[in-house]
């Protein structure tokens, strides 16, 4: 998503939306008239929503209309809700990367808050995995980055990872009711489709301690259309969900659990989350294959006590450090 957006801009979007965000049909002139700007320009706004990958339609003589109602990210509802002694939370409607945005204040000495968080409406140029990009269209998911500083150095990072798939599983599980399966070292699943992932990023030092940012995306309400773009099965948490989701509380309460969980993960290490993460691994005790890595083919054995992943070949165990984990086909008899 190529699109430049003004300042002025983002405020008249914002303000656009707060008028369809009930899923109502309201007219282009009712629009311009409250906006106090043309009906052309408040069809130009309409375009460059849709281009962030906003669901909304403009109905002949009528007006526009979101495919459905939203609930936009409030900066006061998400402070309101934060648990106390948490640090600042800030919303950007529009940016690039909300890792990005973190990782640039700290190469710009900016001071952060250990647990510090920057989430988006919508990322132009959201980052995943192996330089994948990551689908984050505007107003239906999750763009959550925290900041870290991780005092027991860059070799800690893998099993850091690890630990936050396992506290956003258990307040999705306790908060929602469903199943979250977990695939090493970085993916968060529901019913074998793609929920969200984890995307670590590290500045600063290698041997003592080294900041990090934490980047989650989360598919609150993915629209269909956006699904073909993505390579693998995807999914929407509102689809395994009846009540509406709010993300507005939904963001301190991952910052809490976020926070909770490294503030253990610095005093005990990985071992306390192992048995949490292997309960909800996607591959245990299946034939896997490693990509990425070590090329390698195995029995996924789950994660040892440092966050490694445990294959086992021809009877042997080995610990594998990266790459990426698929379902080896069977072989046809
Ligand atoms: C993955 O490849 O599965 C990891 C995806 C991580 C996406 C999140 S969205 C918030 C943060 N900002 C980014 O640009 N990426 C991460």
């Amino acid at each position: 998503m190529a699109v430049k957006i003004l300042p002025h801009t983002l405020m008249v979007q914002r303000q656009l939306l707060q008028y369809l965000a009930d899923g109502q049909v309201v007219s282009g002139s009712y629009l311009a008239e409250q906006l106090g700007i043309s009906r052309a320009a408040i069809a130009k706004h309409i375009d460059l929503l849709q281009a962030l990958g906003l669901d909304i339609y403009a109905i002949r003589a009528k007006g526009y209309q979101l495919a459905q109602p939203i609930t936009l990210l409030d900066a006061a509802q998400i402070r309101r809700q934060q648990a106390p002694a948490m640090a600042e939370i800030w919303l950007q409607h529009i940016t690039d990367s909300t890792n990005t945005q973190l990782l640039k204040r700290l190469q710009d000495g900016q001071p952060l808050s250990k647990g510090q968080v920057i989430v988006a409406e919508a990322q132009t140029a959201g980052r995943g995995r192996r330089g994948n990009t990551w689908v984050s269209p505007y107003g239906s998911n999750l763009y959550f980055s925290l900041y870290w500083p991780l005092s027991q150095g860059i070799q800690a990072a893998m099993g850091l990872s690890l630990v936050i798939g396992v506290a956003v599983a258990e307040l999705l599980e306790h908060q929602f009711g469903v199943e979250v399966a977990l695939k090493w070292p970085n993916d968060i699943y529901i019913q074998g489709q793609k929920l969200g992932g984890i995307l670590v990023e590290l500045a600063g030092q290698s041997h003592a301690q080294c900041d990090v940012v934490i980047g989650l995306g989360l598919n609150i309400a993915l629209p269909e259309r956006l699904t073909t773009d993505i390579q693998q099965a995807v999914t929407s948490l509102q689809h395994h969900v009846e009540a509406p989701i709010d993300r507005n509380q939904l963001i301190p309460a991952l910052q809490l659990a976020m926070v909770q969980a490294l503030t253990a993960f610095e005093l005990q290490g990985f071992r306390g989350y192992m048995t949490a993460f292997n309960q909800r691994d996607m591959y245990r005790d299946q034939a896997v294959s490693i990509k990425g890595g070590q090329a390698l083919s195995g029995i996924c054995r789950g994660v040892d006590a440092t966050g490694c992943l445990v294959l086992e070949v021809d009877g042997q165990r080995q610990s594998i450090f990266a790459g990426e984990v698929s379902l080896r086909p069977k072989e046809s008899s």
